[in-house]
């Protein structure tokens, strides 16, 4: 039987084009964690709903008011510890052995990619995983320095007792050089980006696809709705990570498509 004798042309098409790269970008957002129970931003339901992200996501917010946006993020925090990659996490991780070379470029700040396997992570939004003092700039685990912090205290630095933030990038705020020196080599050496779960609205991120096609990169994007970044894709897959980037990759049975 014709293993991909079920699959729409579309899939097989990516399949494909997947097939013959050797050097895979991949950039994700907050949709590739939707079926590990991590909300998105701006679906319905997502963490930004009631407040604009510009409201709490800011060095402005965080000086003004500091308990309300550390609020938010100790929620955040709090519950990433009961959640697991799911198998479009797991796909990455498994594309990334057969590639000669793999840049998974993440707006995702959860660490998912990580635990599901994926090796050349680049964060470009930071971690949830660890905080950062204002003062004194000393990193510490989050969920540690958290635990058993009563609700209403605002984390200190064990070194300096400067006030500590999460180790993210907010608005208005610049990537780290890092993550933009491998995102620019990712851009202009891949022969595919892979663009999965993202909204493609936030910048320098929402860019980088253009970027990598007008680099000579073919664009393949999966999400269950239509983006900025669909008429740039060859082909735009309508659907979820987890159901669909098994069956791009050939990774193990996912659950049936759409
Ligand atoms: P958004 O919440 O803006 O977009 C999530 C995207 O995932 C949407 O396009 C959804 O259609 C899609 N989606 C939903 N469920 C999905 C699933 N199961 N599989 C695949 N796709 C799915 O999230 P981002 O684009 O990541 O920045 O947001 C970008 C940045 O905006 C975030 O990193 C954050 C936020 O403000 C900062 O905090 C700096």
């Amino acid at each position: 039987m014709d293993p991909e004798g079920a699959l729409s042309p579309d899939v097989v098409q990516a399949r494909s084009v997947l097939a013959a790269a050797r050097r895979i970008a991949v950039l994700s957002g907050a949709g590739i964690s939707a079926e590990s129970g991590v909300p998105t931003f701006r679906d319905a339901g997502g963490l930004w709903e009631g407040r604009s992200p510009e409201s709490l996501a800011t060095p402005g917010a965080f000086a003004r008011e500091p308990a309300e946006v550390w609020r938010f993020y100790r929620r955040r925090i709090e519950a990433l510890a009961g959640v697991a990659p799911n198998a479009g996490h797991r796909a990455l991780a498994e594309l990334e052995r057969r590639c000669e070379r793999f840049w998974l470029l993440t707006q995702n700040v959860d660490g998912l990619h990580a635990t599901a396997g994926s090796r050349n992570v680049v964060e470009l939004h930071g971690t949830l995983s660890t905080l950062r003092c204002v003062h004194c700039g000393r990193r510490s685990s989050a969920r540690e320095t958290l635990a058993g912090l009563p609700d209403d205290r605002l984390p200190t630095c064990g070194a300096c007792g400067g006030l500590l933030r999460p180790d993210v990038v907010w608005y208005g705020e610049l990537l780290p050089d890092h993550a933009l020196a491998v995102a620019a080599e990712a851009i202009s050496r891949c022969q595919v980006m892979l663009v999965v779960g993202t909204s493609g609205v936030v910048q320098p991120a929402a860019s980088f696809a253009a970027s990598a096609r007008a680099a000579g990169a073919r664009i393949v994007e999966v999400n269950p709705e239509r983006t900025p970044i669909s008429p740039l894709a060859r082909p735009s897959l309508r659907g979820t990570a987890a159901t669909l980037l098994p069956l791009l990759v050939g990774s193990g049975a996912p659950a049936a498509e759409p």
